[in-house]
């Protein structure tokens, strides 16, 4: 990647421009509004995650790349060419559906051949590439088997190889792991990524599973009522929300609703009826007095004991009400005088801290000064 110096002496990445850019896309049915002004940009590459609720407009996000939804307006370009107007056999793009859709009477390397004979190539070449394939999702020693003498995993891995057999530009998923159980979804995802990673394909992938998008996907775009809320990777989207929507649909995290006291460029501090002293966040937003806001500290920035923490800022006294435990952590409900309940994440390594807390206890909560962000929307 190129790089460039900033005159501080800051070395930045130079982004390259997106290899699949989106603009301005809306999608109506009938007058309702399923994608509205959706703009993104995919780098080469990039295994880039569509996560939302149900109904927020992924899959008509990503029907209209591969061409079965026709956008109401807007563009869209790939490796430079603008893709609106053609007919999804024209697109250089795979779609591998949920259900993975392999054709039962034929084997592994008869599935995985099939669009490759379709474009007439050449028997040996059919083989060449057919056996490219069967490596790079391992499963040469099954070639001969049908559909239904593959586990839900393997099959998983025909349907890829097929998806990439004719070598697309771009390789759309819906909700990929949607057919498998738990366990063998979290195997299947890192399996998924090495695949993907290998063929150097650059991948949209839908899913509403957090975790599955946290884990899989470079970037991440989240999705509500047809808008993209928030772009960005994965630690971005969990460590800096962009607002409330985003903050409340990934992961837990405690919403204090107050005004801004102050904000000055080292700091900014919240007032809320909920805590004794305005919160400290130690950075500066661009607000002004008054303005209400949202502060947003997920659960495990929070820490509790039985004795007053050392500093003066960020800590208040409280009740434990309820303790939920999840084996490899657990929750603190602790209730403050105001009302407000705050929640503290312990993992279940750390257990000597949180030894002899149980229901009841009065409780110090505390987070230190840039644990939590402030939301202005
Ligand atoms: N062919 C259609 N005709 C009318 N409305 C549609 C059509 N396809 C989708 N919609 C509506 O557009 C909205 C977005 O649907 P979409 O399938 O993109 O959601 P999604 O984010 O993929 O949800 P899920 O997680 O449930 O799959 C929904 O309200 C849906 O009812
Ligand atoms: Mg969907």
């Amino acid at each position: 990647m190129p790089f460039e110096a900033k005159p501080e002496g800051v070395v930045t990445p130079v982004l390259e421009p997106g290899y699949l850019s989106i603009r301005a896309l809306r999608k109506e049915f009938d007058g309702f509004v399923a994608l509205d002004d959706v703009s993104l940009d995919v780098r080469k590459g990039e295994i880039f995650a569509l996560l939302g609720g149900s109904g927020s407009g992924k899959s008509t996000l990503l029907r209209c790349l591969g061409g079965f939804e026709t956008p109401t307006r807007g563009s869209i370009e790939l490796d430079g060419q603008r893709i609106n107007d053609l007919p999804p056999y024209q697109r250089p793009i795979n779609m591998m559906f949920q259900s993975y859709a392999l054709f039962p009477h034929m084997s592994v390397e008869q599935n995985i051949a099939f669009g490759l004979k379709q474009d007439g190539l050449s028997r040996d070449a059919i083989g060449r590439r057919v056996g490219e394939m069967l490596e790079l999702v391992q499963l040469g020693k099954l070639a001969k088997r049908k559909p239904h003498q593959l586990s839900g995993g393997q099959q998983q891995r025909v349907a890829l190889a097929r998806s990439l057999a004719k070598g697309p530009k771009l390789l759309l998923l819906d909700e990929p792991m949607g057919a498998l159980d738990k366990k063998l979804r979290s195997q299947m995802q890192l399996e998924l990524v090495n695949i993907i990673e290998t063929s150097g394909v650059t991948c949209v992938m839908v899913t509403h599973d957090q975790e599955e998008a946290m884990t899989m996907a470079t970037r991440i775009a989240v999705m509500d009522a047809g808008w993209i809320q928030q772009v960005g990777k994965p630690d971005e989207i969990y460590e800096q929300p962009a607002n409330r929507f985003v903050a409340e649909f990934i992961g837990s995290v405690n919403l204090f609703d107050g005004v801004i006291d102050e904000d000055l460029p080292e700091y900014v501090t919240v007032r809320t009826p909920l805590f004794p002293a305005p919160i400290y966040v130690a950075h500066g937003i661009t607000g002004y007095e008054g303005q209400p806001v949202a502060f947003a500290l997920r659960p495990e920035k929070v820490m509790i004991g039985k004795d007053e923490p050392a500093g003066d800022t960020n800590k208040a006294q409280g009740v434990i009400e309820e303790i939920a435990y999840f084996g490899s952590h657990s929750v603190y409900h602790v209730r403050l005088p105001s009302g407000a309940r705050v929640l503290s994440n312990f993992a279940n390594s750390q257990r000597w801290a949180s030894d002899g807390l149980t229901w009841g206890d009065s409780v110090w909560v505390h987070w230190r000064d840039n644990d939590g962000v402030v939301l202005t929307a």
